[in-house]
Formats: C-alpha cells, sequence, structure tokens
C-alpha cells in the first residue's frame, strides 16, 4: 500500500481550502466525483494543524484508492460540527469520519446516519453516549499519559533523587474522552510519586475538575499558569509541568516567561506536550518547551481510510482492541496506534528523517 508523503502545513492548507471550494460549503448539494463512494469527513477545527495534516492524508488517502470526499472544519463550534454531519448524510455520503469536538454531542445525528445505513468512523476521539459508532481509529491515549508522565519522573530523576520538586497538572477538554485517558496514563506515573512526597502539588489542584482546560484552549492554560503562579510560587520554583497539549504547553510557557523562567538563571521547569506540532517542535530546538508525544497522522490518516474501505467492502474491518473503548452504550472496536516521545535528542530522527517535517520548515 503506498502512503501520501506528509503535507506541510502551508501546503495541506491550501489543499484543505481546495477541497473546501471542490465540495462547496456547507448546504450545497454539488457532490465531489469517487468511482467508489464519496466519504464525509468532519474534522474539529484548523486551528492547530494536526487536524489540517489529518484531514489533507485522508483525502490523499481516500482519492488514491478512488472514493471522492467532502472534508469540512467546524472551528470548534460544536453546532456547526452537527450542521456539517447533517449536509453529509443529506447529500447521501457512503460513511462518515469524526473527529468529533464535543463527544457527546453527536447521538441525534447519528441516528439520522444509521436511518440512511452510513456507516461511522470515530477518528482519535470516541463518539460518547450513541450505539451508532461503528470503529474508532485511534492512538494509545493511556499510553500518550504515561509517556508524558514518565518523562517528567524520568527528566526529574526521581529514582534517584527525593526532592520535593514541584509539579502543576493540566488536563484537557472535559468533553473529550481523550483528556482522561491522557489524565489517567501520566497519573499511574507521577501519583505514586506525589503519594511518596518526591513531588509536590502546591496549588493542590490535582482532580480533572480543577485542571481541564475547556477546548484545549492554550489562553486558558496561561490564564489558568498565571494565576497557580501568583497563588503558589511567589517564593517557590515549579520544575515540572504535566502538559497533556502541544497547544497547552505554550501557553503555559508564555506565562512562565512572563514572570522572568526561561533564562540561565531561572530556566524553564520541564513541559511535556502533544501532536509535534510545528511551532512546539521549534519551541523544544529553542530550548523552552521540553518534550512532545508524536502521533504520525499519516498512519492515522492510513489506518482510517483501511477501515473504511474494508466496511464497505464488507471485509472483515482491521481492529487490534475490542475491550478499551466503552462509549457508555457500547465497547467500540478500536484500533490503537503507538505514539511516541519526541524531544531534543530524537526530533531530528523522527520527525525529519521520516519526512514529517522538512529541516527548513523547522528554522
Ligand atoms: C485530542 C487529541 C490530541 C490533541 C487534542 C487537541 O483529542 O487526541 O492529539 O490534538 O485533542 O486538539
Amino acid at each position: 500500500m503506498s502512503r501520501p508523503p506528509h503535507v506541510p502545513a502551508t501546503a495541506a492548507l491550501i489543499g484543505a481550502a481546495l477541497v473546501l471550494t471542490a465540495c462547496g460549503g456547507v448546504g450545497d448539494a454539488a457532490r465531489p466525483d469517487g468511482e467508489n463512494g464519496v466519504i464525509g469527513i468532519a474534522m474539529p477545527t484548523q486551528s492547530s494543524e494536526r487536524w489540517i495534516n489529518d484531514g489533507a492524508n485522508m483525502v490523499a488517502e481516500f482519492t488514491e484508492r478512488g472514493y471522492g470526499t467532502d472534508l469540512q472544519y467546524a472551528e470548534d463550534v460544536v453546532q456547526d460540527q452537527l450542521s456539517q454531519i447533517e449536509n453529509m448524510i443529506t447529500r447521501g455520503v457512503d460513511a462518515l469520519v469524526i473527529a468529533s469536538i464535543d463527544g457527546e454531542a453527536l447521538g441525534d445525528v447519528l441516528d439520522m446516519a444509521a436511518d440512511s445505513d452510513i456507516p461511522v468512523i470515530a477518528y482519535d476521539r470516541l463518539i460518547m453516549g450513541s450505539e451508532n459508532v461503528d470503529y474508532y481509529a485511534t492512538f494509545d491515549n493511556f499510553e500518550v499519559g504515561v509517556i508524558q508522565g514518565r518523562y517528567i519522573v524520568d527528566s526529574l530523576d526521581l529514582e534517584d533523587e527525593d526532592g520535593p520538586f514541584n509539579v502543576e497538572l493540566f488536563g484537557g477538554s472535559p468533553d473529550d474522552n481523550n483528556a482522561y485517558f491522557f489524565n489517567d496514563g501520566a497519573m499511574s506515573v507521577l501519583q505514586p510519586h506525589i503519594d511518596d512526597g518526591t513531588l509536590e502539588v502546591l496549588s493542590g489542584q490535582t482532580s480533572m475538575e480543577q485542571i481541564a482546560t475547556p477546548r484545549w484552549d492554550g489562553s486558558i492554560a496561561q490564564s489558568r499558569m498565571d494565576n497557580l503562579l501568583s497563588a503558589n510560587y511567589s517564593d517557590e520554583e515549579v520544575h515540572a509541568v504535566l502538559s497533556p497539549f502541544d497547544g497547552i504547553s505554550l501557553g503555559v510557557i508564555e506565562s512562565l516567561r512572563a514572570v522572568g523562567y526561561g533564562t540561565d538563571a531561572r530556566p524553564l521547569p520541564i513541559i511535556t506536550g502533544q501532536d509535534a506540532d510545528l511551532s512546539s517542535v521549534r519551541s523544544i530546538i529553542a530550548g523552552e518547551q521540553t518534550q512532545t508525544v508524536f502521533k504520525d497522522t499519516r498512519a492515522l490518516a492510513a489506518q482510517t481510510v483501511d477501515m473504511t474501505e474494508a466496511l464497505l467492502d464488507g471485509q472483515e474491518v482491521p481492529v487490534n482492541d475490542t475491550e478499551t473503548y466503552d462509549n457508555g452504550v457500547k465497547v467500540v472496536p478500536s484500533f490503537l496506534l503507538e505514539p511516541v516521545s519526541v524531544d531534543l535528542d530524537n526530533y531530528h530522527e523522527v520527525l525529519v528523517e521520516s519526512g514529517y517535517y522538512e529541516e527548513s520548515e523547522l528554522e
């Protein structure tokens, strides 16, 4: 199977724009050609380039296999995503691939899809509370959190050092099932060190209710970090920040820099992340963000296309997990890909040598 090369962010933007133009906007009944059918692809937002790459990679894969595509982004507005999916159903797509904004909000629209016999694949984020989700393509989300937690533990050398070291915790969006998996994975590694006192959370904020970041919004994380710093760190240093997503990491870094972190005398703490977004990889190279978790959108797109094609052809759909992802109504059969930790030591090998980014994009 040949996979399309990674589409650099700017080209992907243009590609996405072309696709959107070719498909028409919401409500336009025009259908792009595809001898094998048309796939509706609903993506959450273009505000971080991973989703742009996910969309562009899927369009390339589906096109190569003779499918038309209708790719839509809803810019994190739940109602817009619902309208886009409704329109895809009305125009008669053959399958839906959905990365939800609010995982709980799609029940009614998925009932419509089921009434029209349109199968649904949840992409990266599980769709909750509906029986009309056929398959789920994602990464091992618990493992993402484990990787982030372990990075903090290893970087502070907690096997040999007693600390105490100060850590603050950030969570993802409370309407995204992934946020809980990331947090559970990270806390499975960090909690024993909090319990034995080698790690301290001076703010005392450790529950998901306290640490969640609605819509994964970096500016919300930045404000929360401002508050944490002024309330708890006038005489103390932050040694590590658990961040589940690159956009949050960059907000946290802004906040830390504003109070004087980021100099030789006062280095930034260890700050994790996720997605290997371009701005965060640049930040890692500049010595600011410490780590990210790379989830290869090329592989996820290819896997999703394999699953969709098998489903439409009546073949056995490839899955490797039939236990973990319970959406409250059913366990959704899933395929989990492996996430990879990236920092200054291996970014070149993992991201440049694999062709995910061009060296010139990282300058
Ligand atoms: C999650 C996804 C992460 C990150 C985050 C914010 O659902 O798994 O990789 O992209 O959303 O977009």
